[in-house]
């Protein structure tokens, strides 16, 4: 892949911000890297860091203002608290929502095709935020959501199965946190339903699920913090859009139906959310994602700022 003429602004050069400049630099995603950070020197450490692997890919990295940022194609949220061990990812919302209710003012006015990517958390909530306090069309506006969860799921099943994680179509939705639910039955191995390939007791799929929704915990008790999973799948997620992949990604954006944000399967161009793709969930499935989507919406109506 060869760098777009365009440019991607990352608003937080802690570990998730950084790793994913790394991310789109060696990617070449596009020709122009900003990072922003209100610790300046942190900011420009980073920079002076990364612009050392510029050679690989001729991307140019630079530490920008918010000002800066306004005119990117991509705008990445990834300034907050980050969870700490024991910590839900919805427990961070008092603290995030002021970060990004700052950032937001900041930025105004953002260029109106922008497209505005949160990854800091709680990222469903803070999505929703986002679409309220940002002033961009609501299909601008999403989140990284689910697609880490069903990539952490899909390894889990490519590797009982011994084929490539690509081979394999199975989606996490609903909230990227703990009422997270597995849509096993739409889950497909090259269009074979995967329970068909891979007969899995209800036990089995339990521990699948858990294992996949505790990773980031079970990773952030040793080393603090997670980074390179969701900074591939952030490059990942601008790379549709930059290139409009049209690529179904499951992403946290607006559900009408739910009246908030999660992660459901959409279609991901250059326009941001082009639609939300239909997945057809057995009845089980289906009331896991309304208590999904009714956590979610009671933490939204019981914040105060
Ligand atoms: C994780 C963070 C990004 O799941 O929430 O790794």
């Amino acid at each position: 892949m060869s760098a777009s003429g365009g440019s991607i602004a990352i608003i937080g050069a802690g570990s998730v911000g950084s790793a994913v400049a790394y991310s789109l630099l060696l990617r070449q995603v596009v020709a122009d890297i900003v990072l922003v950070d209100i610790n300046h020197e942190l900011c420009q450490a980073q920079v002076n860091d990364l612009s050392d692997a510029t050679f690989l890919s001729n991307v140019r990295i630079r530490q920008g203002s918010v000002q800066d940022a306004q005119n990117a194609d991509i705008i990445i949220i990834t300034a907050g608290a980050k969870q700490k061990p024991g910590d839900t990812r919805l427990n961070l919302i008092d603290r995030n929502y002021k970060v990004l209710k700052s950032i937001l003012q900041s930025l105004q006015p953002i260029r109106n095709d922008s497209i505005l990517l949160i990854v800091a958390n709680p990222v469903d909530v803070l999505t929703l935020f986002a679409q309220r306090l940002s002033g961009l069309a609501k299909n601008q506006v999403l989140g990284s959501g689910t697609l880490l969860d069903s990539i952490r799921l899909t390894r889990i099943l490519a590797s009982k199965l011994e084929v490539a994680d690509t081979s394999i179509h199975a989606f996490v939705i609903g909230e990227h946190g703990d009422s997270q639910c597995v849509a096993w039955s739409t889950a497909t191995v090259h269009g074979t339903p995967l329970l068909k390939v891979l007969p899995l007791t209800d036990n089995e799929r339990e521990e699948i699920a858990t294992t996949t929704r505790k990773k980031a915990e079970a990773i952030i008790k040793v080393k603090g913090f997670t980074s390179y999973g969701v900074a591939a799948v952030t490059s990942r997620i601008c790379e549709a859009i930059i290139f409009d992949h049209r690529q179904v990604l499951p992403l946290s954006h607006w559900q009408q139906d739910l009246d908030c944000c999660l992660s459901l399967p959409a279609v991901l161009g250059r326009d941001g959310i082009i639609s939300s793709f239909p997945l057809h969930l057995d009845e089980e499935e289906q009331s896991f994602l309304s208590e999904s989507a009714k956590g979610l919406r009671k933490v939204i109506e019981e914040y105060k700022e």
